[in-house]
Parts: C-alpha cells; structure tokens; sequence
C-alpha cells in the first residue's frame, strides 16, 4: 500500500463522516423549514374563517380543550352557541387546523359531495385499531370496499338480527325493572354493555354475555379503546407514536390494541375452520346457526372474484364494533334522556306503541310486517334515571 494512503486514511474517513452529518443536519433543517413553511402559509389561508379563542403557535387551541369526555362535549355545545350567528368555526389541534360545521345547510356540501371523501387527520388515530376500513379508507380501496359491503345492508338482513335485538333488549329491560321505583341510577353503562352484546353477535356471531359479565377483558378494552383514541385526538404531544409509549396510557393503548386484535383473529379462525367443517359434513355441532356480518364478509367477493384476506376481515369487523356500538349506545341514552325530561312526549310515544302493537304488556315480541320489542322508558330526574315504569 502506498504510504500517502495509510497516512491519510483516517483523515479521510474523518472527512467523510463530517460531511455525512453536515448533509443529514441540512436535510433535517430544509425538511424542518418546509414544514413551517406550509404550516405559516395554512395559517394565513384560515385566517379568514372564526375561531374560538387566540391559537398559540404549533399548539394551537389543544391548552384549552378539556381531556374529559363529558367535559369536551359541554364545552363544544357552549362554542357552538356562543357562535350560533358564524357560518362555521375554527380550531388548531396542535398544528393540524379544524373546521367544524354545524349548520344543515353547510353540512349538506360535504355529505352529499362525492369528492370529499378523505377522512381528517384525527382518523389517523383509529387506524391501530381498525385499520383501513370503511370507516377510515379513502379513494380506489374505499369504493371497491362500500361496493363489496353494501348488500350486507340490505333489509333482509337486517332482519335476520332482530332476534339477536331482541333476546339481549330483553335482558337489559329485566335489568332495568330492578330499579323500578328505587334510588336514581346511571344508566349509560347498562345501555351500552347492551349495544356491545348486539354488535358482538350480529357482527361477529359470538355472544360474550357483556350484560351480564361486564368485566370481560375484550368489552373493557373496547370500552377503553374509544376513550383512550378520542383522548389522544386532543393531546398533539401523545401523537408520535414511540414517544407515546413512554406514557402509561401509551402502554394501556397497546396493551387494549393486543386483547381486541387476538379476539377478532381467533373468532374469524375459529368461524372459518366452523364453515369448512360444515361444507364437509362434520359440523357435530347441534342448534340453530345464526348469520353473522362476519360469514357475509368470508362469503364476499370484489369485481374481479377476488375474497377478502383475513387482514381485510379483520379491518371491517373492528370497525363495525366500534362504528356500531358507541353510536347507538349514544343514540339510545340520548332518547332515554329526552323522553325522561319530556314525559308529555313520552306519553305519546307509548301511544303511539299501543296503538301500533297492541297492549299485550312488555317483552312481547310483536309480528306486525316487522318484528319489535317493546322496551319500557324511564324518568329522568337531573340526568339520572330513577325508575323504569
Ligand atoms: C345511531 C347510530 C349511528 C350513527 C349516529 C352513525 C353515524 C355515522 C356517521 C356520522 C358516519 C360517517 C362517519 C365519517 O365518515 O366520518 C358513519 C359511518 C359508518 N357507520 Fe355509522 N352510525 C350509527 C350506527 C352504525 C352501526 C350500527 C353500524 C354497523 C353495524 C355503523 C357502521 C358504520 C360504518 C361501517 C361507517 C363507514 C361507512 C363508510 O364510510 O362507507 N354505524 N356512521
């Protein structure tokens, strides 16, 4: 070896490495300026449309947003009139800008365009869990999907679960009675143990008896999930993904993400190897078999033929368990409560029930066109309630 060369070898990698790091530090800046960059010039594009209260730079209004839920949501319904007379409104969530509608007539532009149909950024949140489902796709993948899945919502179907319906409102009513004329109680929990039974059975097949055995570690992670994912929505600082996990409910996220997932996987692995035996006449298994969302999705095929994978079916069972339990859950406390505080309505509901099935008397299931049990209503006394009647 030449002399020269052993002499100024590690000269030359010395030389090397500092320009390496001096092209990895310029990288970073210009990447860092651009980001800036874009966000001063999202900043001045949303300058025009009203906001809440001053956003601070990159943290934007997430200081001021209340981390409860119940609290979110009261402090949501005061913005919202407090700026009753805006078109809309605005808010920084951290350095990703928010547009909230709430009037029909803005709403209709957005519901009914077929362009808009990338979900926000929060959405990015839920994908842990339910991947890229309909919920959260966008594009080409979410057109083939919503092609694939819309029969599964035809009436027929539907109807076919109104026994699953109807077995668990009935448990809920019994528990229900145990009130009747006793102390006020809450009953959001009662409720939504009973829209996750019926999401369980009707999406996946499998009865997991949450009313009565709340404490079961997939319903207690469902339940958690949401909480934990509309939490992180409002916190920039628990976004990054590695960092989040220095926190504990980081570690609390990925432990529920582990409970769901392997609940999902075994149902869908135990559902096939169930249908293969059946297709080979060795299903020893007696009973009427009930359809579930589930076997429709094995049973699916796309444009060119093609089945859905196990990963595809997993995205749109977690998702038909979140879609489907936190909205109707939501959905039917919020007419409880409403019937509750108007009970000149709810005199009228019963009517119009009586009318329409028959005063038979309660847990009766009716055929008339359609099925329906009739679930008795309750008093509310200061949003709790305080007795079925
Ligand atoms: C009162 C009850 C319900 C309400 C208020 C409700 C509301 C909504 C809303 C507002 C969306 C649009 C969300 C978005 O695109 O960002 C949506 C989408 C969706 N919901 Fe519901 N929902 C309810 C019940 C259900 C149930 C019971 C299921 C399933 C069993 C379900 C499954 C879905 C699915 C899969 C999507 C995504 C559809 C798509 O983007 O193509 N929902 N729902």
């Amino acid at each position: 070896m030449e002399p020269w060369l052993v002499a100024d070898g590690p000269k030359l990698l010395l030389w090397g490495a500092e320009t390496a790091a001096y092209l990895a530090g310029a990288t970073l800046l210009l990447s860092l300026l651009q980001l800036l960059a874009k966000y001063a010039q999202k900043w001045q594009q949303m300058r025009a449309i009203p906001t809440v209260a001053y956003a601070f730079p990159l943290v934007g209004h997430s200081l001021l947003m209340k981390a409860d839920g119940q609290e979110f949501f009261q402090q949501i319904i005061q913005y919202s009139e407090e700026y009753r007379d805006r078109p809309l409104l605005k808010l920084w969530v951290g350095p990703i800008p928010m547009v909230a509608l709430y009037r029909a007539e803005n709403v209709e532009v957005i519901l009914t365009s077929s362009k808009q149909i990338d979900k926000s950024y929060m959405y990015k949140f839920l994908e842990p869990w339910l991947g890229q489902g309909l919920l959260t796709s966008t594009g080409n993948k979410w057109r083939a999907r919503r092609k694939m899945l819309t029969p599964t919502f035809h009436f027929t179907i539907l109807e076919d679960f109104l026994d699953v319906m109807n077995e668990h409102a009935n448990v809920l009513v019994k528990k229900l009675e145990k009130h009747v004329n006793q102390e006020a109680f809450n009953c959001f929990f009662y409720i939504t143990l009973c829209a996750l039974d019926i999401i369980c059975e009707t999406a996946m097949g499998k009865n997991i008896g949450a009313q009565n055995n709340g404490d079961s570690d997939y319903v207690r992670a469902v339940y958690r999930m949401s909480d934990i994912t509309l939490r992180r929505m409002k916190m920039p600082w628990f976004w990054p993904d590695l960092w989040y996990l220095l926190f504990k409910e980081g570690r609390e996220h990925r432990r529920s993400l582990k409970i769901l997932h392997s609940f999902t996987n075994n149902v869908i692995t135990e559902r096939v190897s169930q249908m293969k035996a059946e297709e080979e006449g060795r299903d020893d298994q007696d009973g009427i078999k009930r359809r579930a969302f589930l076997d429709l999705l094995l049973g699916a095929i796309d444009e060119e033929g093609k089945k859905l994978s196990h990963e595809d079916i997993r995205e749109e069972v977690d998702t038909f368990m979140f879609e489907g339990h936190d909205t109707t859950a939501a959905a039917i406390n919020w007419s409880l409560y409403l019937l509750g505080c108007y009970p000149e309505a709810q005199k009228k509901v019963d009517n119009e029930l009586d009318e329409v099935f028959g005063t038979f008397g309660p847990f009766i299931r009716y055929t008339v066109g359609t099925k329906c049990t009739k679930t008795y209503v309750i008093h509310f006394h200061g949003g709790q309630a305080v007795g079925a009647i």
